[in-house]
């Protein structure tokens, strides 16, 4: 690992490398810090305002940019097409984050990575909808100017817990800003009664499902250390494909 790569490029390439990934997809991009590190082959990033010179990267070193929502993205995305990792950091609501999955998922195979940021707010300002509102709160309540903001992009753990059984979900809790993980386990996993029962509280009071609540569950997170997180990640899914171990 190279200690000048960001925190999502270096897990991005940990998977990579471990999983022999040939296609990537990144949705939110914003200046690049991330998607110009990631070191595989075909890189696609999607963002209605990129903040660096998108044009001039065009087309290089196996960079397509796409200038648009990711709504747009994926409507207009050729349905055969399928990416063997994937970062999800775009608008940071719950409603919009979980399109991103499910398009995502649409759109990955049994040995696809999916890395989604922004799911574990720092503090009860970062887990405002609207980042303007997070950011003036905190200066004048916190007297602090972080800018740090996650929006409600938590509320996605307990929909996929409900919904998506057949899907492992692990979040980086250290090495900087917490991160999960989702990928399609080789067997199913066991339900688990208490899990479940958090995961309907939130999904039928989302409105209620507030910074309070997410303290009281951050274990439906399954948080893990970092390079924990990826080597479980990791050996599922080469037990699944057993030409990984090798690569
Ligand atoms: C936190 S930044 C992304 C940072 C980048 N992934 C990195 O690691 O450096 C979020 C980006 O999401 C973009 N964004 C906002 N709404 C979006 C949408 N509907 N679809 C795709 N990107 C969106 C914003 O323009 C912003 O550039």
């Amino acid at each position: 690992m190279t200690s000048s790569l960001n925190h999502s490029a270096r897990r991005l390439n940990t998977l990579a490398a471990a999983l022999g990934c040939r296609s990537y997809l990144e949705i939110g991009v914003e200046t690049g810090a991330t998607l110009l590190q990631v070191a595989v082959e075909q890189r696609m990033g999607v963002d209605p305002c990129f903040a660096f010179d998108w044009q001039s990267h065009q087309g290089k070193d196996g960079l397509q940019l796409h200038p648009c929502s990711s709504d747009l993205f994926f409507a207009e995305l050729e349905a055969s097409t399928q990416f063997d990792l994937i970062f999800l950091d775009g608008l940071h609501t719950f409603e919009q984050t979980y399109r991103d999955i499910l398009h995502a998922l649409r759109h990955s195979h049994a040995g696809t990575a999916i890395l989604i940021d922004d799911t574990v707010p720092h503090d009860v300002f970062s887990a405002c909808r609207d980042q303007q509102e997070c950011l003036n709160l905190r200066s004048r309540y916190a007297n602090s100017s972080d800018n740090r903001w996650h929006g409600d992009t938590y509320k996605v753990v307990p929909l996929l817990a409900l919904f998506h059984c057949d899907l492992c979900l692990l979040t980086l809790a250290d090495g900087g800003n917490p991160q999960t993980l989702l990928w399609r386990p080789s067997n199913p996993l066991e339900e688990d009664a208490i899990r479940s029962m958090q995961a309907m509280w939130a999904v039928q009071n989302l409105a209620a499902a507030d910074y309070i609540w997410f303290l009281s569950n951050r274990s439906l997170y399954n948080p893990i250390s970092e390079a924990e997180g990826l080597q479980e990640l990791i050996r599922s899914i080469a037990r699944q494909d057993p030409a990984a171990d090798e690569r």
